[in-house]
């Protein structure tokens, strides 16, 4: 158990998870339900990350995710949440301005959401001076380097990153860097694995893995992902675990066709009144409608 009184999953039980050498389980959530599942199948980490926009709000990318979105789907995972620890994702341009402004809104993932912790992507001089500031506003920071999907439009594309040795150096000095700032965790996204092993055995931190291969000390993918909610292009590294889009698809079929033919309702999904009650109601109804007439 995490934690003997709450079974809360707190950030020194995973970091004993490196230690002991046993694996982070983690998985993206964005409402109650899915998260209350998430945490009664022992998911140790969940984090509401801003790929919200994409998979749940039809973004095209994660640039127009908004502070409010975040915490308004980071409450009812909060609430669902009784062991998992609970993480919120900074959206972009929520920690770009003021040093102020930016540990103000990662305090509202915590006072208002009920998050214990944010993740920030990027590791450039003033990120890293933001994330001492937040951890000293007692906020725990998770970090995020190699493929950080805010970053889109510099980028171009999502493609792996660290494929070259220039590159390859600075995403471990990047992770470093994170760790000396005090991060609890790095997400390392869309890197060889080899190089996730390197900087998996450079840091005392866990890290954590998408796209990333197995040396990492955790792994994390998308929910919708996972159970495979779109039909459209996924990424290599997502292992679908169901077809939920064609389990939904037939589901809502087969009510159409059911409403259109009359199936559904059926006499078993319908309420009843006793045949005397009835029997008074229609003669009452008949009575009511000839003094009107009557009128
Ligand atoms: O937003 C997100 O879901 C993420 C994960 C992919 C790590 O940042």
């Amino acid at each position: 158990m995490p934690d003997e009184k709450s079974q809360r999953v707190t950030i020194p039980f995973l970091q004993a998870k490196k230690e002991r050498n046993e694996k982070i389980v983690a998985l993206t959530a964005y409402d109650f339900p899915v998260a209350k599942i998430m945490d009664a199948s022992g998911i140790d980490l969940i984090l509401v990350g801003d790929s919200l926009g994409m998979v749940v709000l039809g973004y095209e990318n994660t640039i127009p995710v908004s502070m409010e979105e975040m915490i308004h789907h980071t409450k009812p995972v909060a609430r669902a949440a009784k062991n998992a620890l609970v993480v919120g994702d900074m959206p972009y341009f929520s920690f770009h301005l003021s040093e102020e402004e930016s540990v103000y809104n990662a305090s509202l993932f915590l006072k208002e959401a009920g998050a214990h912790a944010v993740k920030i992507e990027g590791a450039s001089r003033r990120r890293l001076k933001l994330i001492e500031a937040l951890i000293e506003a007692e906020i725990p920071v998770m970090g995020h380097v190699g493929l950080t999907p805010q970053s889109i439009h510099h980028f171009g594309q999502f493609k792996v990153k660290g494929k070259d040795v220039d590159e390859a150096e600075k995403i471990i000095q990047d992770a470093l860097n994170l760790e000396k700032a005090g991060v609890f965790s790095v997400v390392l996204e869309c890197i060889p694995k080899e190089l996730a092993k390197l900087i998996t055995e450079r840091l005392r931190v866990p890290t954590i893995g998408i796209g990333a291969g197995p040396y990492c000390d955790g792994q994390i993918l998308v929910f919708h992902d996972l159970v495979g909610f779109s039909n459209g292009y996924l990424p290599k590294f997502v292992k679908k675990y169901v077809d939920i889009h064609e389990l939904l698809h037939r589901a809502i079929q087969e009510y159409r066709d059911d409403v259109r033919e009359g199936k559904f309702p059926a006499d078993n999904h319908s309420y009843h009144l006793k045949p005397e009650l009835l029997r008074k109601l229609i003669e009452r109804d008949a009575g009511s409608s000839g003094k009107k007439k009557g009128k």
